[in-house]
């Protein structure tokens, strides 16, 4: 790699250069999509949450990093989401890609983000640098009929919109807490408000539950649904089953965890569509006192860190577990323990379980018998993503 290539904030003279090198990589945007493009750009710009590589006075690589808060283990956890990773084509396969990503670590860790997590077009350069998959977009197709008939009809739901954003994020607030729900990204009330505002935004609201669904590509497709009770499950999905005369599908994007599965009676497309995302823990501490654990999960043991890229994770570590919270704090234990590399933890942050993690070969040592207490912390549902970025 030539040595005049430097790592700089991307500022507003750069614009044109990254446009340029994005759309060889992911294509031309129309007119709309391109000022949008633009808008964002420079917020980016402002909160120094676009990373360049130039070679002298041009701008041949950039990254982008997403303020988001996604949910682990029942909490908010911060986490800089990538996005936009772009090299021109006449600089590829030359660690380019590598030194821009070194670039967007060091910025995200800088700027205080315990996680990082993105969608892969390729995975072995994230791997590389200790991201490892951590979750999916799960979208499942049902006969809209089977919806219709789930029922719920005794349950009050009513028309939403804009003004019932709040409302929005106290039910999601309240249940995916109490389901130690992980993987799903955290709306601020603006964005929800505008969202719920679309003309393609079809809002239904219940006491303990809501859903938004729209039309895409002649089908009804569920963009959100979420329900504390059965019958509030049964009164929404049938709102939306209630399209069965014109859409035979009703596409969702859900959990595989969601209770829909265990209401309807067909199954849904035996082959959902998964898109996998990536996860790396930046700050090892402050990830494991961020999210939440099993409330009845009990756990004393020492870990040994070994992270390449971001050296303060390394090192010997206790982690304590108990009451649904976590810490990890310095240890000076001896002796043998389990130890993980970045992407080994992150893996078993998002709840992979430690038989898998250790037969990849991303963790060994220790004894077997903490393995299970270890395993039962970090358990829980399966992490999901409704969104892409
Ligand atoms: C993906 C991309 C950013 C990589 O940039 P780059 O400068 O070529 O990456 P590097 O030279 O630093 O390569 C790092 C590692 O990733 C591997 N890699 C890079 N691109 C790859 C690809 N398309 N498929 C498989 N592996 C790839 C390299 O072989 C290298 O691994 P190695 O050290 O084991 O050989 C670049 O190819 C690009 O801009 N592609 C088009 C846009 C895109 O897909 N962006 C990613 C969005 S998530």
């Amino acid at each position: 790699m030539a040595d005049d290539l430097r790592l700089v904030d991307v500022e507003s003279k750069h614009v044109d250069d990254v446009y340029r090198v994005r759309s060889r990589s992911f294509g031309l945007l129309g007119a709309g999509d391109r000022e949008e493009w633009l808008s964002n750009m420079q917020g980016f710009i402002d909160d120094r949450r676009i990373v360049g590589v130039v070679d002298g006075d041009e701008l041949i690589a950039s990254a982008r990093i997403w303020d988001f808060e996604q949910w682990w283990g029942g909490r908010k956890v911060r986490m800089a989401g990538i996005a936009g990773v772009v090299v021109a084509p006449e600089y590829r396969g030359r660690g380019v890609g590598s030194k821009l990503m070194r670039g967007v670590l060091a910025r995200s860790v800088e700027q205080g983000y315990p996680l990082s997590g993105l969608y892969p077009a390729t995975t072995v350069i994230y791997r590389h640098l200790g991201y490892e998959f951590a979750g999916g977009r799960f979208r499942y197709t049902f006969p809209a009929a089977e919806l219709r008939s789930l029922g719920g009809k005794e349950v009050s739901v009513r028309r939403a919109g804009p003004d019932d954003a709040k409302r929005f994020l106290e039910i999601v607030g309240q249940l995916h807490a109490e389901a130690r729900i992980s993987g799903p990204l955290v709306w601020p009330e603006a964005k929800v408000a505008e969202w719920l505002g679309e003309e393609n935004s079809f809002c239904y609201l219940a006491d303990d539950g809501f859903v938004v669904y729209g039309w895409e590509g002649g089908k009804l497709r569920v963009e959100e649904l979420v329900a504390g009770s059965e019958a509030t499950a049964r009164a929404l999905w049938s709102v939306v089953g209630s399209g069965s005369s014109i859409s035979t599908d009703v596409e969702a994007y859900m959990s595989p965890d969601d209770p829909a599965h265990l209401l309807v009676d067909k199954e849904a497309d035996k082959q959902p569509t998964i898109e996998h995302w990536m996860l790396r823990v930046l700050d090892a501490p402050a990830a494991i006192a961020a999210r939440g654990f099993a409330p009845g999960a009990s756990l004393e043991v020492d870990l040994e860190l070994d992270d390449s890229e971001l050296a303060g994770n390394s090192g010997r570590w206790h982690l304590s577990v108990s009451d649904g919270v976590g810490s990890l704090t310095p240890s000076n234990g001896t002796g043998e323990t389990l130890r993980l590399g970045s992407r080994g933890l992150t893996a078993l942050y998002a709840g992979t379980p430690l038989a898998t993690v250790r037969r990849a070969g991303l963790a060994w040592g220790g004894a077997a018998a903490d393995d299970g207490a270890i395993e039962t912390a970090f358990a829980g549902a399966t992490s999901y993503m409704l969104d892409y970025f």
